[in-house]
């Protein structure tokens, strides 16, 4: 058997504390399939004391998290601490400078700093292995720059934050508020403390400009990527979307089109036959369209300190293995600029949620104004009140009444403007809701 990987660990969390104790119970089988043994020899954590259940006594302590992962004692840094910038970015950059391999979890460090880590790592013949950064426990990283190494991709497509999917699915299956289930959320420990990063789509839209970048080919290019939160949806959206068939999903999506590849994550109808609508909960998805393989969907749990340490321990296992691979799949020097596509030009259904002022005519002009920018309607629903609202006496023929479009395929800037008329013309109370339908 050849000689120990020897593994420095920064960041004891939950996902820290997991790997230690997934290595301590798996470390015989582990040397087996790995044909060396794989060992802790240092950790560093903000906090020494702390009681984690997990047995590092003798293990070396290290305050500083780049003094760890400078230290020749360790051959891999596994980075678990989190963070864009700061230790985590400044202890990775240290670790590949003096020629240790790097195990890491932190999508927002590589969706920032990505492509140039990537080169370093290149340059010093090393590894930089972020399969738990994408999607928890589903080996997604793996799937794209392995297994359908032989596939030109033309979709990837996932539910890539638990999170949001929790929420909807409880809103959906519930019948509650959106505050209300963010509520259940954070007590449950789902959501962070400040829920932005999860709910307003940042999350999902790190891990995606990952996958772009594995899928296609492409620079990592996180700032150009269209994000829209589920902060907007509303119980009567859940309700509409289930009436017509769909169900909604905060989706991260890539697509190969005519004039570039899209980015985009935002919340999406998906018809309730297709499998990425059977997801629910904190379950993650992700579905891949290759030319060979066709489409497949990967299942399992987005987050959570055992699952996402499953993946961590997969990729040092690979570093003790001498598995070396470009870390996107491809040599950096050829890597292709990302050349963005409009989320204007995107085409596809819409559902479109008015509040009209209930008028004689209101429904015709705006029946016009869809024409007028050559949108067909597939389906229009007139509501008087969301099912969910019980009748008032107070409730007047006058009340705005809620008016649900589903429309064939058009683009995205003739909706946008279809709308702006709309608007100017004085019959809708409020912001028009419009969420795009993915044929999925
Ligand atoms: N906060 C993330 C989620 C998990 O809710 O999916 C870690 O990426």
């Amino acid at each position: 058997m050849q000689s120990s990987l020897r593994l420095g660990l920064a960041g004891l969390g939950t996902v820290g504390a997991s790997v230690v104790r997934l290595l301590d119970r798996h470390g015989k089988d582990l040397a087996l399939r790995c044909g060396r043994p794989i060992v802790l020899r240092a950790v560093s954590a903000r906090d020494r004391t702390r009681d984690r259940g997990i047995d590092i006594g003798n293990v070396n302590w290290f305050q500083d998290p780049v003094k760890l992962a400078m230290d020749p004692s360790i051959d891999v840094f596994v980075e678990l601490m989190g963070g864009a910038s700061g230790p985590a970015e400044e202890s990775v950059r240290a670790a590949l400078e003096t020629g240790k391999h790097v195990v890491t979890a932190n999508k927002a460090l590589l969706a920032r700093h990505g492509n140039e880590l990537a080169r370093l790592a290149e340059k010093k013949g090393v590894s930089l292995n972020f399969e738990a950064a994408v999607a928890g426990g589903i080996p997604i990283i793996k799937t794209l720059r392995e297994a359908l190494a032989g596939n030109r991709v033309s979709r990837v497509a996932g539910i890539l934050n638990g999170t949001c999917n929790y929420i909807l699915t409880r809103m959906e299956q519930e019948q509650l508020s959106f505050g209300a289930c963010l509520s259940e959320a954070q007590r449950l420990g789902y959501a962070e403390a400040d829920p932005t990063f999860d709910i307003g789509g940042f999350d999902a839209a790190h891990k995606l400009a990952l996958l772009t970048s594995l899928a296609f080919g492409t620079e990592i290019d996180v700032d150009s990527i269209y994000v829209e939160g589920i902060q907007s949806i509303t119980l009567s959206d859940i309700e509409a979307a289930d009436e017509l068939g769909y169900r909604l999903k905060l989706l991260g999506i890539a697509e190969r089109t005519e004039t570039g590849i899209e980015q985009r994550v935002h919340p999406t109808l998906v018809p309730k036959a297709s499998a990425i609508a059977r997801i629910d909960g904190v379950l993650n998805a992700v579905s891949v369209d290759g030319d060979f393989v066709g489409r497949l969907m990967l299942v399992g749990p987005g987050a959570g300190g055992d699952a996402t340490a499953s993946s961590v321990v997969g990729d040092i296992a690979d570093i003790a293995r001498g598995t070396a691979l470009d870390v996107m799949g491809r040599p950096s020097e050829h890597m292709e600029p990302y050349r963005p596509a409009g989320v204007r030009a995107h085409k596809g259904g819409y559902y479109v949620r008015l509040s009209v002022h209930d008028r004689p005519g209101a429904l015709a002009s705006i029946a016009t104004r869809m024409a007028e920018r050559g949108i067909s309607l597939e389906s229009i629903v007139q509501r008087k009140r969301a099912p969910h609202q019980a009748a008032t006496a107070t409730q007047s023929p006058a009340d705005p009444q809620s008016i649900i479009m589903i429309t064939y395929e058009t683009t995205e800037a003739a909706i946008r403007e279809a709308l702006d008329r709309i608007r100017e013309d004085g019959h809708v109370a409020g912001e028009p809701q419009f969420i795009r339908i993915e044929p999925l």
